[in-house]
């Protein structure tokens, strides 16, 4: 089996989660091997860190420390769970990896060399492809807030904060190839059809 490395990223409320999930169960129908799995998280360290830097008042962290927290979180997942899996051959999908970082502490605290210099350090890997799930960041909000969890600290920024992070993603995207961009406004089984061909072409 080829291993292959998979993310979602996207605001939040965008419909990452619900796609991963449909993803790895469409993989797995054919045949395919798949961990699925997310950020802040994905490792029981990492899930640990979560509660962290999700819960709490919005000045809780600086975004440096954010930024360390996170990258923290990442290095357990990349060694427990996302490693050890590419390893076996598998397929990885996970919902969330570094370019979250890139975006939401290095534009919030304005440290983009920072944060690129603490990935090469302590992360080194990026996704072999990576699905960006574009969304109006109203509508996303919106989604987002009426699942009414815990974990809305980045939420509780607002909705100026979120246009500026939708941003963000588009631009990185156009600079790397390994992005495709998804239009996260249609209906979910029409998204799901489009990331598996998208997958399947990556694959072949
Ligand atoms: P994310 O992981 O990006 O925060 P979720 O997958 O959790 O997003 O979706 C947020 C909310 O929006 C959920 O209630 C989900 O059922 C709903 N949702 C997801 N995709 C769509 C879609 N394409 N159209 C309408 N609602 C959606
Ligand atoms: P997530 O649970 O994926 O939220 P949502 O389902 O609302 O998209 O991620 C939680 C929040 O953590 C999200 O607002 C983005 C933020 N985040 C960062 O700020 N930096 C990171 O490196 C990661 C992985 C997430």
């Amino acid at each position: 089996m080829t291993p292959a490395f998979l993310s979602f990223e996207g605001i939040d409320g965008s419909g990452k989660s619900t796609q991963a999930r449909r993803l790895a169960e469409s993989l797995r129908a054919t045949g395919h091997t798949v961990t699925l799995t997310r950020e802040p998280g994905g490792s029981p360290g990492a899930e640990e860190i979560r509660a962290l830097v999700l819960q709490g008042d919005t000045n809780r962290w600086s975004a440096e420390t954010e930024l360390l927290l996170f990258t923290a979180a990442r290095r357990d997942h990349l060694e427990k769970t996302i490693c050890p899996a590419l390893a076996r051959g598998e397929i990885v999908i996970t919902d969330r990896f570094a370019d979250s970082t890139r975006i939401y502490q290095g534009m919030r605290g304005n440290l983009p060399s920072t944060v690129n210099s603490l990935h090469d350090l302590m992360i080194g890997t990026e996704p072999d492809l990576t699905f960006l799930v574009d969304l109006d960041p109203k509508l996303g909000l919106a989604r987002a807030r009426a699942r009414n969890d815990t974990e809305q600290r980045f939420e509780n920024m607002g909705l100026s904060f979120q246009e500026k992070m939708r941003t963000g993603f588009l631009t990185l995207a156009d600079l790397n190839p390994r992005f495709r961009v998804i239009d996260g406004s249609r209906d979910p089984d029409s998204i799901a059809a489009q990331l598996l061909a998208l997958t399947r072409a990556q694959l072949s």
